[in-house]
């Protein structure tokens, strides 16, 4: 299909509440998770939501597969997730650095709850239902709030854990989201 422009922060269509997906296993749909796929591949992302491509449906896709210049960043299976529904399992939280590529170049320091379920649906409406910890469930997190009109930014508590990469890391930048 094609590589799509990444619509980046101030953009309005970033901050508006996504649509649940009605058809599954659609044309429509199916050629929007190759745009999203492409997308996100050309720009080595972890993860990608459809609001991010200017489409406002429930659809994200994420993974993080083994990276040398990553060596610490847990390995997340390759994901559809639509419609979906995210439970916490517990209060705690952990803080970790997020990227964006609605917000390219730039850090930020984000609590997000350690342990959590999530449930939905892949492209063929077969239900997903998984309970994931750490970097999982932050990749998660981060890629449904772009469903809610939620960037990572608004969730830094403290705005002077937030900077370009190049700055923050002149050595090893965490893994992008
Ligand atoms: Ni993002």
């Amino acid at each position: 299909m094609a590589i799509k422009t990444v619509l980046r922060m101030g953009d309005p269509r970033l901050l508006e509440v996504a649509a649940p997906v009605a058809a599954f296993d659609a044309p429509e749909l199916h050629g929007l998770l190759l745009d999203m796929r492409d997308t996100m591949a050309a720009l080595s992302g972890a993860g990608l939501a459809a609001p991010q491509i200017g489409v406002g449906l429930q659809v994200v896709i994420f993974g993080v597969a083994s990276n040398p210049r990553y060596p610490d960043a847990d390995l997340v299976p390759d994901t559809v997730l639509i419609n979906p529904v995210l439970t916490p399992l517990s209060d705690e939280m952990d803080e970790g650095w997020e990227g964006c590529l609605s917000i390219p170049g730039l850090r930020g320091l984000v609590p997000r709850y350690s342990q959590l379920r999530y449930q939905g649906f892949d492209q063929f409406g077969n239900p997903i239902d998984r309970t994931v910890s750490g970097f999982h469930a932050r990749v998660v997190q981060h890629e449904c709030d772009h469903l809610q009109g939620i960037l990572y930014p608004m969730r830094i508590r403290d705005m002077s854990q937030f900077g370009f990469v190049e700055e923050l890391f002149p050595d090893n930048p965490p893994v992008a989201e």
